[in-house]
């Protein structure tokens, strides 16, 4: 090791303008403001409109954002890491495109993608680049254009996602802040109940599959609420236990903003108070690679340097994880 940590040194978001209500979605499918808010605790999302706008230009206005907030030329970033399951295209990476649009012209860029846990995935794997020294400024970008696989006729899904980008900048630091550790797993017979059906090698695009809705979010709640709830506990206790941390060494959970049920029921497995649990789905919903970068935004001027946080995520595959960070500013 070479005692260098990445530590996030600055955060950026982009939220589209149009907010979709729960009182127009009840416009649009049979359910209720009520019914959305006490089952998932979300009031309203956003969602990205205008003909050719994809989830690379909300990406890259993250990201411009949060460079200029740094004060660091476009020229100076070696590396673009984007997490996101809506990429413009199939290929090439979104990642390109935002380094493209965002005037990055000195960098290589890529896509990962571990579902509603990429953006914690993108994050640890591209610290590493950072921690061995190599490179000095990098940036992770989380961002999906969630209604562009979302089924607005079905009621089960369509009231949960939200479209959004938030990104962070990695930098070097001998402070001994940044990435301290992180635990992850995945379980892959766990795609059975999150997926989509159409649209891959598996099953290509065809007039079929199309007519039969299959390149939306297939989601079976249950599984996934109990899964969610038991994996994000589970692994952020693993890693507060590996590193001798306790409930009050904790500043700030921040959970994947799924559904306002599961970050509750994760806090309290931990022990964690509420009021240490950074939550914003309320206004967003569920933005998938975007909520905890969101979560960090929203809340940067509560942070302090020195701050425990830990961050976890559950998703599609299933992919699951926590990162303990130690805030740089
Ligand atoms: N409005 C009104 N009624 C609805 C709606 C809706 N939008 N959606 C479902 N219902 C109905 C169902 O049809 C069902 O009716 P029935 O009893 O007549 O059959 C009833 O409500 C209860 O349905 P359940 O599926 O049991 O409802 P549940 O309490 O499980 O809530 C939900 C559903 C919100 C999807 C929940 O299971 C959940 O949050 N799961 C996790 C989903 C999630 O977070 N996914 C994100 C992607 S993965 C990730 O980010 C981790």
């Amino acid at each position: 090791m070479t005692g260098i940590k990445a530590a996030i040194t600055a955060v950026h978001g982009y939220l589209p303008e149009y907010v979709l209500t729960n009182q127009e979605l009840e416009q649009m499918v049979d359910t209720s403001d009520e019914w959305i808010s006490t089952r998932t605790g979300i009031k309203e999302r956003r969602i990205l409109k205008g003909e050719g706008l994809a989830t690379s230009d909300m990406a890259a206005e993250a990201v411009k954002g949060l460079l200029e907030k740094r004060g660091i030329s476009p020229d100076d970033v070696d590396l673009v890491v984007c997490s996101t399951v809506t990429p413009d295209m199939k290929f090439p990476a979104t990642a390109n495109l935002v380094s493209h649009k965002a005037g990055i012209n000195n960098a290589f860029s890529y896509d990962m993608n571990a579902a509603c846990s990429g953006f914690i995935y993108a994050l640890t794997t591209a610290a590493s680049f950072v921690e061995t020294g190599r490179y000095k400024k990098v940036v992770v970008v989380g961002a999906d254009k969630m209604s562009s696989i979302v089924d607005y006729t079905d009621r089960q899904t369509c009231v949960i996602f939200g479209d959004a980008a938030s990104a962070v900048l990695l930098e070097p630091s001998e402070e001994n802040v940044g990435l301290m550790d992180h635990a992850f797993g995945t379980d892959g017979s766990g795609h059975v109940h999150l997926h989509m059906k159409a649209g891959g090698s598996l099953k290509p695009s065809s007039h079929e599959t199309v007519d039969a809705r299959e390149h939306y979010v297939y989601q079976e709640g249950q599984p996934v609420f109990k899964f969610a709830v038991t994996k994000m506990a589970g692994i952020s206790k693993e890693l507060m236990d590996k590193n001798d941390l306790n409930v009050d060494d904790i500043s700030w959970l921040v959970p994947h903003q799924a559904n306002m049920r599961i970050i509750e029921a994760a806090g309290r497995r931990l022990g964690i108070p509420s009021e240490k649990v950074m939550v914003n789905i309320q206004r967003y919903g569920n933005t998938t690679n975007a909520t905890i970068p969101l979560c960090l935004w929203d809340y940067e001027n509560q942070l302090n340097k020195g701050d425990n946080l830990i961050l976890t995520a559950f998703g599609g595959g299933f992919t699951w994880g926590a990162v303990w960070v130690k805030w740089a500013y």
